[in-house]
């Protein structure tokens, strides 16, 4: 069973890119399962630093099979370009591979995004505005394109004939917005499906021959856990289907659940989160802040730029991601951004209503009634950038991944201490 998932444990943005790129090294193919370019990777190695969206963070092994699986939404226009400035930068797209099975998001997507999100006012999710939950909900309502229509002009039109009267319906009509004209968006997307060509294929039967070659397969999660639609802090949740859990990864692959062999969780040292909905543990004041600009990468969006909320570690909302993604072994990131803080919180618990608990409750206003249960930890106020063995890590470091190692209750196998590939510990 050589398939392994890396998912994100958090609100995403916990460095999945960084462990991606890092764990690569022993799979001959990554495939990227779900989501689409609302998910965001910064990637830094020899080569430079590289903000990704779509494109799986193995491209940068040359020897190694790049797909894209049949759960991720793809904007052509994204993609090609994505595609063009890494051959820019010298990087080879050759080993890169689309299922024909994914959906593609189209402009009106886009639009409906924005447009909702104005109509939600106060109760907007927050969302990338890239078009992908509107995208999502196309392909579960069976209103979907996907890329093997591109390939084929008299598919496509007759899907389009299909799809673009009701959405252009719901533009004009709910939305008093301008309508999308047909074959302006049709040759558009024909020429799209003549460019993206040479890439498309059943990306399902190669990880297949790659299992049955007992070769290893590393399956990319974007986003994290607590934005599922089921598992997350609904209805402040990313619409990706498959889901961005561990769950979703032979779905949005097209393999069978049971050639799964282990889950790397990711978890950041701390906790952010970009867009709207509960955070227990969010810091509003001048210590979020600190956390936010510490390190040498600050957190903004890699995909809108927009500022990270951000708050201490989060035991509860970290333990619950780990159960419902059956993590096997975490990798714990970012911990060099905490050098410098005399003292540092940890979230054990949560008190709801009078009464201490350890589950993460499942309505948004059970969440935002929480409040986090802290123990301190004594900080550690040195540098970690350059170590490279766990026991050469300062004491109180030490002492604060373990306790973080029982509160997740999964054994934590590496801890990043900076952004380079080879700034880990392995454990
Ligand atoms: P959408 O996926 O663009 O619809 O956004 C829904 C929610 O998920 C918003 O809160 C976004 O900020 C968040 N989100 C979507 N993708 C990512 C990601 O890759 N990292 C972090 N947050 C994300």
């Amino acid at each position: 069973m050589p398939a392994f998932v890396v998912i994100g444990g958090q609100w995403g943005d916990e460095g999945k890119g960084r462990m991606v790129d890092l764990l690569a090294q022993d799979a001959s193919i990554i495939a990227r399962y779900s989501a689409g370019d609302n998910a965001g990777h910064t990637i830094i190695n020899h080569m430079g630093k590289f903000a990704l969206h779509l494109v799986p963070a193995g491209i940068f092994y040359p020897e190694k099979l790049c797909l894209i699986g049949n759960g991720v939404v793809i904007n052509p226009a994204v993609l090609l370009d994505e595609i063009h400035q890494l051959e820019e930068r010298g990087v080879s797209t050759k080993n890169l591979f689309v299922s024909d099975r994914a959906q593609v998001l189209l402009p009106y997507h886009q639009v409906l995004d924005e447009l909702e999100e104005r109509a939600r006012g106060d109760a907007a999710i927050g969302t990338t505005k890239r078009g992908v939950g509107p995208a999502f909900v196309d392909k579960i309502a069976r209103r979907g394109i996907r890329m093997a229509d591109l390939l084929e002009p008299d598919a496509l039109r007759a899907r389009l004939e299909q799809v673009l009267p009701e959405k252009n319906a719901v533009l004009v009509k709910l939305y008093d917005a301008e309508p999308l004209e047909f074959e302006e968006l049709f040759d558009a997307f024909v020429e799209f499906g003549c460019e993206l060509k040479p890439y498309v294929r059943d990306t399902s039967s190669i990880v297949r021959d790659a299992i049955d070659n007992g070769e290893q397969v590393l399956l990319e999660g974007a986003q994290g856990s607590l934005l599922d639609v089921d598992a997350g802090t609904y209805p402040f949740v990313t619409s990706s289907a498959p889901s961005p859990l561990a769950a979703g990864a032979p779905v949005g692959i097209g393999i069978g659940p049971t050639q799964i062999e282990r889950v790397v969780g990711v978890y950041k040292a701390y906790m952010t989160r970009v867009g709207a909905g509960p955070m227990p543990t969010e810091l509003d004041d001048e210590t979020g802040d600190i956390l936010r600009r510490e390190g040498p990468a600050p957190e903004f969006g890699a995909t809108t730029g927009r500022p990270r909320r951000c708050g201490w570690f989060d035991g509860v909302a970290s333990r619950y991601s780990v159960r419902v993604n059956g993590v096997t072994g975490a990798a714990l990131t970012r911990l060099d951004v905490l050098d410098n803080f005399p003292a540092i919180e940890v979230c054990s618990a949560y008190e709801l209503d009078g009464n201490q608990i350890d589950s993460f409750p499942p309505t948004m206003t059970q969440l935002s009634r929480v409040r986090p249960v802290f123990e301190e930890h004594e900080g550690w106020q040195a540098a970690t950038a350059d170590v490279r063995k766990f026991d050469d890590l300062p004491k109180q470091a030490q002492s604060y991944v373990k306790r973080i190692e029982e509160l997740l209750g999964c054994p934590i196998e590496m801890v990043s201490v900076g952004p380079e590939r080879e700034q880990i510990i392995i454990r």
